[in-house]
């Protein structure tokens, strides 16, 4: 295995291997993540033009659209190849008035399996990720236990935590085998931000990772950098001859080796760039002028 490449389900029977950086599909949505894109033919090519230059993990949810990003990726890439990983997640719902709403009950959550596995034209989903959306009825422990009950019917072959905490880290691990951790990080909010409306802990979460060899997939990595102002990474950016999203995901891949972005875009510009940040090297007097 590379160093462009990560293990996810390492010591189990089936562990995947995903190339950096993945590809976030929310984006290939409609307007507030709702309905379908604009332009639908082009979601499709660029989802096509992601495998055509090396991208095997892609990040969905039923919820997204919803049911719009799991049909573009069976549109596009079914029959999927062997090395493809499409990550789905588990926890909310769409409202028709656009809402979040939590969707966590056992049937719920089972309801929502379901649909990934036809949306997807799957028979398992590869990687799951749970998240018990905040407010949500139920305990934390109820809600896992349906997916690694699921799991073990065969209809899904990893578990992972989606928007996780500590507290529910250490309640998972217990539980079963987690496979990854998406939580909110980026270089501009590498750890909770009470005033954020993204209190995901992602930099809390980081380090345990490590420590259980368990990969790591930040996401919102540009979405919270990008609009602030940077001037270090612009600064080095211009030095280094690339883009600031290149340096913010170079940035994050050189945080840890368990780290897994999933840049979104809808531009295959910036597509490939995002893919071309894997090979910006740094040194250390440069990460230490980032820190
Ligand atoms: N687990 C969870 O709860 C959760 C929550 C949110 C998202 N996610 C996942 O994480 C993925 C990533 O998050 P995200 O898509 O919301 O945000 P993101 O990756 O942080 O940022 C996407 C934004 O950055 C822009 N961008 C991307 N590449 C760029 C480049 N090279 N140069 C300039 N701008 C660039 C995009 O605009 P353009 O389209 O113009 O490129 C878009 O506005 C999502 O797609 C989704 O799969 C998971």
């Amino acid at each position: 295995m590379s160093n462009k490449e990560i293990m996810i389900g390492a010591g189990t029977s089936s562990p995947l291997i995903a190339r950096k950086p993945g590809y976030g599909t929310m984006r290939l949505t409609g307007e507030g993540f709702y309905g379908e894109p604009r332009n639908r033919e082009g979601a499709i090519a660029l989802l096509r033009k992601a495998v055509e230059l090396g991208v095997n993990f892609f990040d969905t949810a039923d919820f997204y659209g919803p049911g719009v990003t799991n049909r573009l990726l069976a549109d596009a890439l079914y029959p999927y190849s062997d090395d493809i990983t499409i990550a789905t997640k588990v926890g909310t719902k769409r409202g028709t008035d656009k809402s979040w709403l939590p969707y966590g009950k056992p049937e719920e959550l089972r309801t929502s399996v379901e649909n990934n596995l036809k949306e997807l034209k799957l028979d398992q989903l590869p990687l799951v990720h749970y998240g018990k959306a905040a407010h949500s009825p139920g305990d934390y422990e109820e809600g896992l236990g349906t997916i690694l009950a699921l799991q073990k019917e065969g209809k899904i072959l990893h578990v992972g935590l989606s928007n996780a905490s500590v507290d529910q880290f250490n309640t998972a691990i217990k539980m079963g085998k987690v496979a990854s951790v998406e939580n909110m990080y980026s270089y501009t909010q590498r750890v909770t931000d009470p005033a954020s409306p993204y209190g995901f802990q992602g930099g809390e979460l980081l380090p345990l990772c490590q420590e259980h060899q368990i990969p790591f997939i930040p996401f919102f990595s540009l979405e919270t950098s990008l609009p602030t102002g940077q001037n270090k990474m612009k600064e080095l950016a211009d030095i280094k001859g690339v883009t600031i999203a290149q340096l913010n995901i170079a940035w994050l891949l050189h945080q840890s080796e368990w780290i897994l972005p999933i840049p979104g875009t809808t531009s295959i510009q910036h597509l490939e760039e995002n893919i071309n940040a894997a090979g910006i090297s740094f040194s250390n007097d440069e990460l230490a002028f980032l820190d």
